[in-house]
C-alpha cells in the first residue's frame, strides 16, 4: 500500500501516457455500467447520488469513468422521466497516487458536465485510502465503479517464505506453472481476505439496492496458473533473470519479490459474494484483450513488444524501484529486454488478457 502507485507525471514512462489499454477496458465495460445506472436510478430514485470510482489513478483515465457515469446519469434520468440527481463523486486511490495531477483536470470536467451533459450540481473530490477497508460514511453510495484496480492485493501474501527463511517462489514474480501449491494457496488466501473485506466495507457504505460494477484482470480457467492470468509476469521474470545471469541484478532480489496481485476466476468471486451475503451478482462478462491493444499515446511507431512493455512499466516501475533499486539505465535495459522477449513470443502466439466485468446489487436491508 505504501509502494504501489502508477508512474506519475506526464513524461514518456508515465501512466498518463501509457494507459490506452486500461482506457479500452473502461470502454468495453460501459454497457454493463449503463445497465447498472439505469437500474439504480429506476429503483432508488436518489435526489443526491453518491458515486465512487475506486483506484482512479492519475492521467486521462482518472476522469474518463466518472465523466461517462455523469453522461449516463443525465441521459437515463431523462429517459425515465426523473429529475437529474445532484452528483457527489469520490475519486479514490492509495495515498501515493498523483492526486494533484487529477485535480488539475477538474475544471475541464466541470465544464464538460455543465455544457455537454447539462449537469449543474456535481461535486468531485479525491479520497486517499485503501479500498480494502472503510472509506465512506454508512449508506452514502448509490453507485460504485472500479476498473483495472481490484486485481491488486492489499499486500504481498504471507506464507511465501518458509519457516527457515527460504523464498518459496524463486525466480518468479507471481504464480506461475512451476510455482508450488503452497505459493498458489498463499495467493488465494490473500485474495480471500482482501476481497471479503472489500465486500464487507462496500456493503456498509452502499444504500439498499445500490449498484456496483467491478472490471479487473482475471481468468476464465479454474487454474490460477493459466497463461491468461500469469504469462506477462512470467516473461517479466525472464527479463529480470537475464539481468541476474549477467550479474546486473542480485538473484536473491528476484527470489524475494512477489507481486501483490491476483487474477481471480468468476467462481472465486462468486464464492466470496455468497460467503459475504450482502450482494447479488447480476452478471459476469469476460472480454479477451490483446496485450498490445493500447500502449503508448505518443503515436511513435514502436513494436508490439515495446508497447506492451511500456504499459507494464508504467504500472510496476515504482514497485521495482523500491525493491530492486535498478537506477534509470538498468530499468530501461530491463524493459528493452522484456519488449524483445514479448516480440519473440508474439511470433508464435498473440497473447491476450482476460478482463472480467461483474455487476453487483446491494441486497435490500
Ligand atoms: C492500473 S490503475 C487503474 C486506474 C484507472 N482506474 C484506469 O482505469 O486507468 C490501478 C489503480 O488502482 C490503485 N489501487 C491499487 N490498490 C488499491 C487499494 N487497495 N485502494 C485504492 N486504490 C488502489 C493503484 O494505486 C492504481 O492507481
Amino acid at each position: 500500500m505504501h509502494v504501489l502507485h502508477m508512474n506519475k507525471g506526464e513524461d514518456e514512462c508515465s501512466y498518463a501516457k501509457n494507459s490506452l489499454l486500461q482506457k479500452k477496458i473502461i470502454s468495453v465495460g460501459s454497457s454493463v455500467v449503463e445497465a447498472a445506472i439505469f437500474n439504480v436510478l429506476l429503483e432508488v430514485q436518489p435526489k443526491s447520488m453518491g458515486v465512487a470510482d475506486l483506484g482512479c489513478s492519475s492521467g486521462p483515465n482518472s476522469l474518463t469513468a466518472v465523466s461517462q457515469i455523469a453522461r449516463m446519469v443525465n441521459a437515463t434520468s431523462q429517459q425515465i422521466g426523473l429529475p437529474v440527481p445532484e452528483l457527489r463523486v469520490s475519486l479514490n486511490d492509495l495515498p501515493g497516487n498523483d492526486f494533484n495531477n487529477v485535480f488539475k483536470s477538474l475544471p475541464e470536467l466541470y465544464r464538460k458536465m455543465k455544457e455537454e451533459y447539462g449537469i449543474e450540481d456535481c461535486f468531485v473530490w479525491g479520497l486517499p485510502g485503501s479500498f480494502y477497508g472503510s472509506l465512506f460514511p454508512a449508506c452514502s453510495l448509490h453507485f460504485v465503479h472500479s476498473s483495472t484496480s481490484i486485481h491488486w492485493l492489499s499486500q504481498v501474501p504471507l506464507g511465501l517464505v518458509s519457516s527457515g527463511g527460504t523464498h518459496l517462489n524463486k525466480e518468479r514474480l507471481y504464480i506461475s506453472k512451476s510455482s508450488s501449491m503452497s505459493v498458489v494457496k498463499a495467493y488465494q488466501q490473500q485474495f480471500h481476505e482482501d476481497f471479503s473485506l472489500f465486500l464487507k466495507s462496500r456493503a456498509k457504505e452502499m444504500v439498499s439496492r445500490g449498484r456496483m460494477v467491478l472490471s479487473f484482470l482475471g481468468r476464465l480457467s479454474a487454474n490460477p496458473c493459466a497463461d491468461e492470468a500469469c504469462y506477462h509476469w512470467e516473461l517479466l521474470a525472464h527479463a529480470l533473470m537475464s539481468l541476474a545471469l549477467e550479474g546486473l541484478v542480485e538473484k536473491e532480489k528476484i527470489d524475494s519479490f512477489n507481486a501483490p496481485y491476483y487474477a481471480p476466476s468468476p467462481q472465486e468471486v462468486k464464492h466470496e459474494v455468497e460467503n459475504d451475503g450482502s450482494f447479488v451478482i447480476e452478471g459476469v462478462e469476460a472480454f479477451k484483450i490483446e496485450w498490445d491493444d493500447g500502449g503508448s499515446s505518443d503515436h511513435v511507431m514502436i513494436s508490439s513488444g515495446n508497447r506492451v512493455a511500456k504499459t507494464i512499466r508504467a504500472v510496476v516501475e515504482p514497485m521495482f524501484e523500491t525493491h530492486f533499486h535498478l537506477g534509470h539505465e538498468l530499468m530501461d535495459e530491463l524493459f528493452r529486454r522484456y519488449a524483445k522477449i514479448i516480440d519473440d513470443c508474439f511470433t508464435r502466439k498473440k497473447m491476450k488478457y482476460t478482463n472480467l466485468v461483474i455487476s453487483f446489487t446491494r441486497k435490500s436491508y
